[in-house]
């Protein structure tokens, strides 16, 4: 049986995703204001065969400053540049790889976001993908004429309703309806153009679409949310899942939920990649991949660090750094429920404070392995094949090191193991990511009017 191979994103938002990275030395500090900083590290994770680069966004700072004055020490998602515009330059300096980034259901229109990645894919020949998410926070809504952001049902309700009206307008051409016959004064083919004229609950769009002729037919669907609403909307719609877990149990129990719910839609398992994120940590041995961790934990901010308590343990500012978690001293609406794993381990091992924010910081977003190439490749293998993902979403540490690393060190032990491309397959990231090719409502229609 042929191998299974492996699909791999590289998530390159801001600096990087440990806290410290700003503070990393072979990081520029103002990367966030330079392209050139963005286009270093796509271009490292084309080198790498990489499927696609990746933008996790948000449309606010949803950082609280709390304790006070740690906002202005951190270096993490404060500042960035809006990636629907920073990929099309993007997609200029690179050939191959997949252009994927982030973009809200509650504060976009549908027209908008069908317009804007049908012309990425244009401009991209056929690498474009968008990541649908419906926001969460309470700083985006003040960014957005609301107080608070909308109810959860509201939202998934409304994202439902937002993908079929933008799939509706990427159907609205189908895909030979443009004729340029010069000779016999034909632009294009009025009977391959189909306006959509929905009206919804949440939306009333008539269409067609202004932009046409995507390479891809649709761009690339990527869904991230963990919920039942966001799940059972990954395998209806979803080309691709954006997921965050930290043992390989707990992957493999939402790939098997998440997959299983395909057939009901008429969809294959193969037809949805579920990417899970890791961030690895490579170094040629144990110890130096160790030392490069270290490194990072020792320059994390003592106020950035606390930052990461507050939501479980309130202000801890004005307590010692090297004394045990004053646990008992704290009033009980400054104990969260969610963090009882915390609060236990705190209880019965007393760490300094100083020791439990490297420890929280230093949990990168979901599965982080320190090790070898040969070790990395081993945990990932070990994923890939017993039904955890199809692959990973790479959030690397730091920004370009962390993604030149795992370029360098663990895509060519990928390769060896015969799981890993060694040249991209195809044109599109559809193609790349060994999806069928989007089918076009109206085109299956008339394919099946003209078969009766
Ligand atoms: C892996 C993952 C990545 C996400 N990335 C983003 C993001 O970049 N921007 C954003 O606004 N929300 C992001 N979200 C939030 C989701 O859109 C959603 O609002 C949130 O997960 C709550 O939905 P859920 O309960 O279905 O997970 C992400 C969620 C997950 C699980």
């Amino acid at each position: 049986m042929a191998k299974k191979m492996m699909r791999i994103g590289m998530s390159i938002r801001g600096l990087g995703y440990h806290p410290a990275a700003w503070h990393h030395p072979d990081v520029p500090a103002d990367g966030t204001f330079r392209f050139e900083h963005y286009v270093r590290s796509a271009q490292s994770a084309e080198r790498g065969k990489c499927d696609l680069i990746f933008f996790a966004d948000g449309i606010g700072i949803r950082e609280r400053d709390a304790p006070r004055g740690s906002l202005a020490r951190s270096g993490y998602e404060i500042v960035e540049m809006e990636p629907m515009t920073l990929l099309p330059a993007l997609a200029v300096v690179t050939k191959h790889v997949g252009l994927v980034t982030t973009a809200s259901t509650t504060y976009n229109e549908p027209y908008h976001i069908a317009r804007k990645f049908a012309t990425l894919d244009l401009i991209s020949n056929g690498r474009a993908g968008w990541n649908m998410v419906t926001s969460w926070s309470e700083a985006e809504a003040k960014n957005f004429n609301r107080e608070e952001h909308l109810d959860y049902d509201t939202r998934y309700e409304r994202a439902a309703e937002f993908v079929e009206v933008v799939k509706g307008l990427w159907d609205g051409w189908e895909k030979d309806a443009f004729l340029f016959d010069r000779k016999a004064g034909q632009f294009y083919d009025e009977s391959k153009a189909h306006v959509l004229n929905h009206k919804g609950k949440h939306f009333q769009v008539k269409g067609p679409l202004n932009v046409a002729g995507m390479p891809q037919g649709h761009p690339v669907l990527v869904q991230a949310g963990a919920s039942e609403q966001g799940r059972e909307i990954a395998a209806e719609t979803a080309d691709v899942v954006y997921a965050v877990h930290g043992k390989i149990a707990q992957a493999q129990a939402y790939y098997a939920d998440v997959k299983g719910r395909m057939a009901k839609y008429g969809r294959d398992r193969d037809d949805l990649k579920i990417l899970p994120a890791i961030c690895p940590v490579v170094g040629r041995t144990v110890a130096e991949a160790q030392a490069k961790f270290d490194q990072l934990q020792e320059l994390l901010d003592p106020l950035v660090g606390l930052a990461r308590l507050y939501n479980t343990f309130g202000d801890l500012s004005g307590y010692p750094l090297d004394e045990p978690v004053p646990v008992d001293a704290l009033g009980p609406q400054e104990i969260r429920s969610m963090s009882e794993t915390l609060l236990k381990r705190v209880r019965e091992e007393k760490p300094t404070i100083r020791e439990l924010y490297k420890e929280v910081a230093g949990r990168v977003t979901g599965f982080g392995v320190i090790g070898t190439p040969a070790q990395v490749a081993d945990a990932m293998q070990e994923w890939l094949e017993n039904d955890a993902c199809d692959g990973f979403n790479v959030t690397p540490t730091h920004l370009p090191g962390g993604c030149d690393d795992f370029v360098d060190m663990v895509v060519p032990e990928l390769q060896r193991r015969g799981i890993f491309r060694k040249e991209y397959e195809g044109k599109t990231l559809r193609e790349n990511l060994g999806l069928k090719p989007a089918v076009n409502r109206y085109t299956v229609a008339r394919s099946r009017n003209a078969a009766e």
